[in-house]
């Protein structure tokens, strides 16, 4: 760091309530970042997210489940958006991926920036902005976020499973995956609930069907399942899925959790969350309460968001999302 930025970091720890806070929130992150490099960049980000919700509903479910897919395997560096290239295998294309959908209208959102205010802002903070303003599309709540991260310049598909829990996970392991990014039990619980929006492939859910029925499963749900997933195993060709939440599938609320209570959770760890005994508590207040689902999802984003990430001079501002820009290609 910089002397100057020492003595403003002193100066600030000086003023701060606590040490301990004034380093925690000096991950190099601001508000507004691009307020003097590209004013109108929140809303160019905005605007994209809103005109690709109207022609296609499910970016916004993909801006969810793209934040958590990046910022929780190492760091919020959009190497989740990075291709696969000779050298390297991409995340997008591990098994933990699947189903993530809509990356090309990331570069229609990195475009419209572009045209504005070439090479400076970041893939990651288009991944993240986007992520906020889909959550709004959703009807969830807005989040103020904060900006500032750069872009990485490789995909980490050999970490991915280290960091990202499968479908099938213990609770234990969930929990221990989001509290090393800080996040604690009512934060685990609030973002599960983005699964009250998008849908599950039924290769996800068949090993809950077939050979014979998960007794967990709630009976009433079992014939819309059945009906949606008729095949043990499912053609690879044919698009076959499950919505998450029934009722109300297009809209990010706490309906999530009555399903969960319900045993009508698609996932293992959907219908764990609801079972186990440090996460039920929370899965309780939040199907009874909306207010506090969003304020411990808006509270669980931001941490998410803030994970490691590159700020200054690390990384780089991609020009396309999908490739690390050329003359920083690692040998
Ligand atoms: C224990 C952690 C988690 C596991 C094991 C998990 C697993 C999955 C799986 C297997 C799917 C279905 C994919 C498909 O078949 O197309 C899915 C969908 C989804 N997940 Fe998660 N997830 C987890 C946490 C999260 C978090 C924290 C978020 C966001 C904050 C999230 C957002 C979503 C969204 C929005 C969808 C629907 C995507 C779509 O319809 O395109 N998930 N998840
Ligand atoms: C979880 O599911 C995967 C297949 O998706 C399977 O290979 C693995 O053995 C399962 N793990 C547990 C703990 O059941």
């Amino acid at each position: 760091m910089a002397p100057k930025g020492l003595i403003f970091l002193a100066v600030l720890c000086f003023s701060a309530l606590s040490l301990s806070r004034c380093l925690a929130e000096d991950n190099g992150l601001v508000m507004n970042f691009y307020k003097e490099s590209c004013p109108q960049a929140e809303d160019i980000i905005k605007e994209q997210v809103k005109l690709l919700y109207k022609r296609h509903k499910n970016t916004a479910f993909s801006w969810l489940r793209n934040i958590f897919h990046d910022c929780a395997v190492q760091s919020c560096d959009a190497s989740l958006l990075l291709d696969s290239t000779r050298r390297s295998l991409s995340e997008k294309e591990t098994d933990r991926s699947f189903g993530l959908r809509n990356f090309r209208y990331i570069e229609t959102i990195k475009e419209a920036l572009e045209r504005e205010c070439p090479g400076v802002v970041s893939c990651a903070d288009i991944l993240v902005l986007s992520a906020r303003d889909g959550i709004v599309s959703l009807g969830g709540p807005h989040i103020p976020l904060k900006t500032g991260r750069r872009d990485g310049r490789r995909s980490r598909a050999d970490v991915v499973e280290q960091f990202l829990p499968d479908h099938n996970e213990s609770i234990s392991a969930v929990l221990d995956k989001f509290g090393a990014m800080g996040i604690d039990t009512p934060g685990v619980v609030a973002l599960l609930g983005a699964h009250s929006v998008g849908r599950t492939h039924c290769v996800k859910l068949v090993h809950r069907l077939y050979p014979e029925i998960d007794p967990a499963l709630n009976p009433d749900h079992v014939p819309h399942i059945l009906k949606k997933c008729p095949d043990a195993i499912p053609d690879p060709k044919a698009v076959q899925y499950v919505r998450n939440d029934r009722g109300t599938p297009m809209i990010l609320d706490n309906n999530y959790y009555r399903n969960i209570l319900d045993n009508k959770g698609l996932l293992i760890v959907d219908h764990q969350l609801a079972n186990d005994k440090r996460t039920k508590p929370y899965v309780k207040k939040m199907a009874k309460s909306q207010d506090y689902f969003f304020k411990e999802f808006s509270r669980a984003i931001t941490l998410l968001s803030e994970n490691n990430p590159l700020t200054g001079t690390k990384g780089e501002i991609r020009k396309q999302c999908n490739a690390a820009n050329k003359h920083h290609e690692e040998p």
